[in-house]
């Protein structure tokens, strides 16, 4: 079997790698309010392992890696390190996913290093929710960031808004007026509960099928196909629209059978499943000096414990201990 295959017969080739746990925002779903535990920085891998870790990885399989955090845009040197990594061979798609508070600054550093597409964290176009979502007044921040973004020659841009009832989700039409006006991939997001303090509630969570149905009121949507390896989103046009919307549905449509993701956790974990808190420890055997051949075997174990499906709706709150901020997505 190849090294990439898991147990289920999926093949991995997709490396989420979370650079830091730090971020500029502390969105309610997230960070809990008080007694915010961060890593200590000699926890955190530095650059070069991270860059040791993310070429076995290519050796094992992967071909697609994603930056995220917390906020990956605030951790220091973070172009320079980018740069390095758009010179690795076999790495044939990276991404950012980012609040977009400090785009406008450097959205052009990012595009020249090399970077091509971005994911921007937006939940609400309305300011004075955004500081109450995210606890930082930084809506205009991240809005001239998009178009800076746009200007700048992004492509695709995709705007992640997670959805949570009674905060945002009287908001879908303004979004899908959004990606009628913007070229953005407007990504509507069940939310999931993750993370031992987070505000997850079942009376919270929209279902993406109540969310089309609701949008449907906006005009009629096109189905775009899924390419083959897509994603997780399923994707939609409204009549002569730049943009587009699209649904990931975590929890109502589970999309575990086509996943080809591994995590890499800022504190140097590989985490097979968002939503399981079995990790493997590569930091610890990096910093012993162990072996490239020993770093490609861990990267196997981790595919090998990959489960087979999450079972997040059965989940009680506490199972998933690790705070989304330290995952990444
Ligand atoms: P693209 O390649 O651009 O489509 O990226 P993406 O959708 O994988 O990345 P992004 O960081 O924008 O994530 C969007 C949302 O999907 C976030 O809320 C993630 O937490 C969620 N997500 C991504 N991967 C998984 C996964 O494996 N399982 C679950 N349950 N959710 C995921
Ligand atoms: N449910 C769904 N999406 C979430 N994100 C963060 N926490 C949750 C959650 N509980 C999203 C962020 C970001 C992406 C990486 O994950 O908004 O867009
Ligand atoms: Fe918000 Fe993302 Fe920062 Fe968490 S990591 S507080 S979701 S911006």
């Amino acid at each position: 079997m190849a090294p990439n295959v898991d147990p289920y017969n999926r093949e991995i080739t997709y490396l989420r790698v979370s650079v830091t746990d730090r971020c500029n925002l502390r969105c309610i779903y997230c960070t809990p309010v008080k007694d915010l535990k961060l890593f200590d920085h000699a926890d955190i891998l530095n650059y070069e392992e991270i860059l040791k870790v993310i070429r076995v990885a290519t050796e094992v399989g992967i071909k697609k890696v994603r930056l995220t955090g917390g906020e990956p845009l605030i951790r220091r040197n973070f172009v320079h390190f980018v740069e390095s990594l758009c010179r690795m061979p076999r790495i044939e798609d990276l991404s950012i996913t980012t609040n977009g508070v400090l785009l406008k600054k450097m959205a052009g550093p990012l595009f020249e290093a090399g970077v091509r597409r971005i994911n921007v964290s937006l939940d609400t176009l309305n300011p004075l929710k955004y500081t109450k979502i995210t606890r930082r007044e930084c809506f205009d921040a991240v809005w001239n960031g998009l178009q800076i973004a746009e200007a700048v020659g992004f492509s695709p841009i995709k705007v992640n808004v997670v959805v949570i009832r009674g905060l945002n989700d009287n908001e879908l039409l303004r979004f899908a007026d959004l990606s009628v006006r913007k070229p953005y991939q407007v990504r509507f997001i069940e939310y999931m509960p993750i993370g031992r303090d987070g505000d997850w509630t079942p009376e919270k969570y929209v279902s993406s099928d109540e969310m089309k149905s609701k949008l449907k009121t906006f005009g009629p949507l096109r189905k775009i196909p899924r390419p083959t390896h897509g994603g997780p989103a399923e994707r939609y046009r409204f009549e002569s629209a730049k943009g587009e919307i699209g649904f990931i549905s975590p929890l109502s449509h589970h999309f575990c059978p086509s996943c080809n993701r591994l995590r890499l956790t800022a504190d140097g974990k590989l985490r097979p499943c968002l939503f399981a808190d079995d990790e493997v420890d590569i930091k610890t055997p990096l910093r012993n000096g162990c072996s490239h051949e020993d770093l490609r075997v861990l990267f196997q174990e981790a595919i090998a414990r990959k489960p087979r499906e999450h079972h997040a709706e059965t989940l009680e709150k506490g199972e998933c201990l690790r705070l989304m901020s330290t995952i990444g997505g």
